[in-house]
């Protein structure tokens, strides 16, 4: 009798979890098909075929966007506007700011890892970060101490390691760690070698690239409901990305920590200034922990991504080389890096027009998303209902020959530069690298004198060859910034 009620009660359990199983995959599904088209791309994107013409997604959304008549396409399973049209860019990012917040969506897709930091938060929250950090970052004497600490990890890190290479290395490695040292000195007041860790500091540097990229993942996904339900099981990529996000909060911790442990009175770096600026808001460890999170993203991947991209450019174009090291030789006139001043490395025109040519083509940010808020229209025409994803595709607009002329898919800095040499700035919603509008990046001066600054030590002390194979196009690894699949291997000579 006893075996019997066991066995219905089996039966009965299993029948009723398969059930409510059933139901919430039909909910699902009905959703999901709300969303279904079987519009030409929408399949070429649900079974991947643009893989067999296109080394990376970007590089199809560009060929897209390059045939439309408006510069704006619609990937009706993401629901998912993309366009690279400055003045549809101009419209969401400044015009009609009020109307395209992060939004939840955005919330959810990263607020794991980034919390409520700058990049996620909205409105008020965003309001007074936003305020923060631009404190922190626009004061002259923040600025000197970001030279110096650049000036000094150039000297006493980049060159002797560049150095030290004997065959070739992963340049995007080694700015990878230069960047996480640099953004480390500078936004925290730390040598991150310093900071007390249970496990070796590269595993955790290997955790924020793991996170950023699952993350990322998450966004590419026609059924938000798949990693969902992943991350409510535990299983799989979500697994994976739980792990790596405890190992960033581990690494987050140790540098409140450590912080708090040195005097942040009459420190220069933005953390010291975050501790002491509360604005009313709760200084607690949550809102320290997203703050440094961001700051590592922000800081560090744009920047190694900036740098690894104009070195492979550069490889490909000697006649810009050489006007570089002309321009290097004659400002610097025989100084040692020491004696060279910002001034000195802003004279540099030619330069900083072939860094951003190369920010250009190879963005570090290749694009940016919004949710709107309500239904709109933009400029070209496109209508936007609430809760679209509004995507302002940066890589996909430097390959616009209605933007940028027929030449825009060739490296080419005197772009930037007038009759007289002298630099001359485009539209930020043009060029929308560094974002544009109302939450342009707050660090854009600061990343331009950090990769300057390298770029003159490395062109001065070394040659570097890029060692990919002629025809090798750059495939792009999935993440929330752009990096290379396998690295930029190259070798190095003392010149
Ligand atoms: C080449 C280097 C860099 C590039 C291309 C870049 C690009 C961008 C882009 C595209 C955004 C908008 C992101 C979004 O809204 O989702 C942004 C925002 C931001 N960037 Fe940068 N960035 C760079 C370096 C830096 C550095 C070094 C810092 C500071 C340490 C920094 C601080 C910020 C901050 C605080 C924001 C948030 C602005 C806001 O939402 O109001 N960035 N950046």
């Amino acid at each position: 009798m006893q075996t019997l009620q066991s066995i219905f009660s089996i039966l009965f359990f299993s029948f009723t979890f398969l059930f409510l199983l059933s139901a919430l995959l039909i909910k699902v599904l009905s959703l999901s098909c709300r969303r279904y088209c079987d519009c030409e791309v929408c399949r070429d994107y649900l079974t991947g075929s643009w893989m067999t013409q296109f080394p990376n997604l970007a590089d199809w959304y560009a060929h897209l966007l390059c045939n439309s008549p408006t510069g704006t396409i619609h990937i009706h399973v993401l629901n998912n506007v993309v366009t690279a049209n400055p003045a549809n860019a101009e419209h969401m990012l400044k015009t009609n700011f009020h109307n395209y917040p992060k939004g939840k969506r955005f919330s959810v897709i990263l607020g794991d890892l980034l919390g409520n930091g700058i990049f996620t938060a909205d409105g008020r929250a965003w309001h007074s970060q936003r305020k923060a950090a631009s404190l922190a970052l626009g004061g002259a004497s923040v600025r000197k101490h970001a030279f110096d600490v650049v000036t000094n990890e150039v000297k006493t890190q980049l060159v002797p390691l560049l150095s030290s290479v004997q065959g070739s290395v992963d340049l995007q490695e080694v700015f990878s760690r230069f960047a996480f040292s640099t953004i480390c000195k500078i936004s925290f007041g730390l040598d991150p070698e310093e900071m007390e860790l249970p496990l070796p500091l590269s595993e955790y540097i290997a955790a924020f690239d793991s996170a950023s990229r699952l993350s990322a993942l998450r966004a590419t996904v026609a059924i938000p409901f798949v990693w969902k339900l992943k991350r409510f099981l535990n299983i799989g990529s979500e697994k994976e990305l739980k792990h790596a996000i405890k190992m960033v909060n581990e690494l987050a911790t140790a540098v409140i920590v450590t912080r708090r442990k040195l005097d942040s009175k009459n420190n220069h770096d933005f953390l010291s200034r975050v501790m002491q600026t509360t604005d009313g808001e709760a200084m607690d460890d949550l809102y320290l922990r997203d703050v440094v999170v961001s700051f590592l993203l922000a800081g560090r991947d744009t920047v190694a991504s900036g740098l690894a991209a104009f070195f492979l450019l550069l490889s490909k174009n000697p006649s810009a080389l050489c006007t570089i090291r002309e321009e290097i030789s004659h400002v610097t006139k025989g100084k040692t890096d020491y004696e060279m001043s910002h001034d000195d490395i802003k004279s540099m025109h030619y330069m900083h027009a072939a860094l951003h040519e190369s920010m250009r083509l190879i963005p570090p940010v290749p694009f940016d998303s919004k949710f709107a808020a309500g239904d709109d229209t933009l400029p070209d025409g496109t209508e936007i209902a609430k809760g679209t994803r509004v995507t302002c595709h940066s890589y996909a607009m430097a390959r616009m020959k209605s933007v940028w002329g027929p030449d825009c898919k060739e490296f080419r800095p005197e772009r930037w530069l007038g009759k007289d040499g002298v630099f001359k700035p485009e539209s930020p919603f043009k060029y929308p690298v560094f974002q544009a509008g109302l939450r342009v990046c707050l660090g854009r001066e600061l990343a331009l004198m950090e990769m300057k600054n390298v770029i003159v030590s490395v062109l001065r002390e070394f040659d570097v060859e890029v060692v990919l194979k002629d025809g090798d196009l750059p495939r792009f690894a999935p993440g929330l910034t752009t990096s290379f699949k396998g690295g930029i291997p190259v070798s190095i000579s003392r010149r």
